[in-house]
């Protein structure tokens, strides 16, 4: 059974961290599901899945393909689906309508960025109609443009206060947790002590109450950018590389398909297959 978002809360109050990734694919679900307690469908499939240069890039029919495939592979984690860039900037109406959309492709809840006003009302709409929201705060990729570029948030008292004030409004609005990206420690630890909701951190130091990575930034898969924070624990890119060339030299030599790998015919239909003018 899944876990449910009592028990990611229940974590907070224990002490034990929350661990989660990101998945786009059935199978890759299906092993950190082995192991995590939350997988995030996240919109940085928009780079690591699609080649694009920007999460507001990806649409919500492709969001919904990889939510359907990684739901196929979640029996244990919760899962969560981010709503891309342009569906839940609308009126509460077509955010609730785009959000069904993710929970009947398998999600259990939906992530939604930012934490300005029209935020706060979509996202009340969305929980107290039975639609759990994972928030995110601090450094959102969807307004890299209006921050102009991946930068460092919190970075003084004034700021980090901010962020606490517009997490408490996701909390009253409902949020079961949320996730803080790129900010110093001592702002998240901050943040965290003063919310009641757990957060997961992705760049925002050990204090949080759980963490998040991208997947492919933990498998060394995605090689166009390596952000700081992120932590390689294999050289998934360097393993295919080396696989894909012993494979085209195995198939340049003839040494691959062996028998074992072929299928054979019985020795009388060989015979006659021989002596076929
Ligand atoms: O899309 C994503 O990968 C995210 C990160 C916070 C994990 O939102």
């Amino acid at each position: 059974m899944r876990k449910t978002i009592k028990k990611i809360q229940d974590y907070k109050k224990e002490g034990k961290k929350i661990t989660a990734l990101t998945a786009y694919d059935y199978s890759t679900a299906k092993y950190i599901d082995k192991f995590v307690d939350l997988i995030l469908v996240g919109d940085s499939a928009a780079q690591v899945v699609l080649g694009l240069d920007s999460t507001t890039l990806v649409s919500i029919e492709e969001m919904l393909v990889f939510t359907k495939a990684v739901s196929r592979g979640v029996e244990n984690a919760l899962l969560v689906a981010d709503m891309p860039f342009g569906s839940f900037q609308v009126n509460k109406e077509e955010t609730m309508k785009n959000a069904l959309l993710f929970i009947k492709s398998g999600a259990n809840a939906v992530k939604l960025e930012g934490g300005s006003d029209l935020m706060i009302d979509n996202i009340k709409h969305l929980t107290q109609n039975s639609i759990p929201v994972l928030g995110h705060l601090g450094f959102t990729p969807m307004s890299v443009n209006s921050l102009s570029g991946h930068r460092i948030q919190g970075k003084d008292f004034e700021k980090t206060l901010n962020i606490l004030k517009e997490a408490k409004k996701l909390q009253e609005a409902g949020c079961f947790a949320i996730v803080l990206e790129l900010m110093p420690s001592e702002s998240s630890k901050f943040i965290t002590q003063n919310l009641d909701i757990p957060t997961i951190g992705i760049g925002a130091g050990v204090h949080c109450d759980g963490q998040i990575l991208v997947s492919d930034d933990l498998f060394g898969k995605y090689d166009r950018f390596k952000p700081k924070f992120a932590r390689q624990y294999i050289n998934l890119k360097e393993g295919m590389l080396k696989a894909v060339e012993n494979y085209c030299t195995d198939v340049e030599t003839g040494v691959f398909p062996n028998s074992e790998e072929s299928f054979e015919l019985d020795v009388e239909e060989v015979k006659k297959l021989e002596n076929y003018r």
